[in-house]
């Protein structure tokens, strides 16, 4: 299998001290994820495109965008604009999935279709070969540091399944719990990108998290 991708939630950062957060894990990184939260969407706030286009400059690490936002058609394309590497959207939010995932691809983004807890994969099984990156909620979207909901992995195994028996070429990201004791049983189902904000910034040396974290998911 790819190997791993990490990707260090800045949710779980310092906001007054954001610049030295992303140095913290600079080196370690695969991708930066950043939530962007609208408090309608998901009951919860937090940064938006004017973060993204200042932190864009200092760092050399591809920022993993995801929009838990309604109407993403209107905004997603601006974080393309801005230098994000993959923008995800969710599903529930987007009645045009595909539609906007092409629309990301030609402002040079890689394009993500976001599943939250309570919504099921098979309808969107068939709009995966316009994706890159399918993200799956282990956890419901909207707060860091949930627990983990191991069945979501359900999910995982299911596009596994699928893309074996196609040329579908996306990774897996599972967003949500994921931490040295959750880490494993997400890679073995086939998830190939991990998102972690507690696990990488509650951790006393999140370089090290880092490393361990990738360590336990290539098995
Ligand atoms: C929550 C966000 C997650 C969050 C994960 O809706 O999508 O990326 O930062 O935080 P942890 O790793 O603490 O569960
Ligand atoms: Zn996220």
């Amino acid at each position: 299998r790819p190997s791993p991708i990490v990707a260090p939630s800045i949710l779980a950062a310092d906001f007054a001290h954001l610049a030295d957060e992303v140095r913290l894990v600079e080196q370690d990184a695969d991708w930066l994820h950043i939530d962007v939260m609208d408090n309608h969407f998901v009951p919860n706030l937090t940064i938006g495109l004017p973060v993204v286009q200042s932190l864009r400059p200092i760092t050399q690490l591809p920022f993993d965008v995801h929009l838990m936002i309604d109407e993403p058609r209107r905004w997603a394309p601006a974080y393309a604009d801005a230098g994000a590497y993959n923008v995800t959207f969710h599903a529930e939010a987007c009645d045009n999935p595909v539609a906007l995932a092409k629309d990301l691809r030609s402002a040079g983004a890689k394009a993500g279709l976001a599943i939250d807890r309570d919504t099921p994969i098979e309808p969107y099984l068939e709009l995966l070969p316009s994706f890159d990156t399918l993200l799956v909620m282990t956890i419901k979207a909207g707060f860091g540091g949930q627990r983990f909901v191991p069945e979501m992995l359900d999910k995982v195994r299911q596009v596994r399944a699928a893309q074996q028996s196609g040329h579908l070429e996306l990774r897996i990201e599972v967003d949500g719990g994921i931490a040295a004791d959750t880490i494993e049983q997400a890679a073995e189902a086939g998830a190939d990108a991990f998102v972690a904000g507690t696990a990488v910034y509650g951790a006393d040396d999140p370089a090290e998290a880092i490393r361990r974290l990738r360590a336990l998911a290539a098995g």
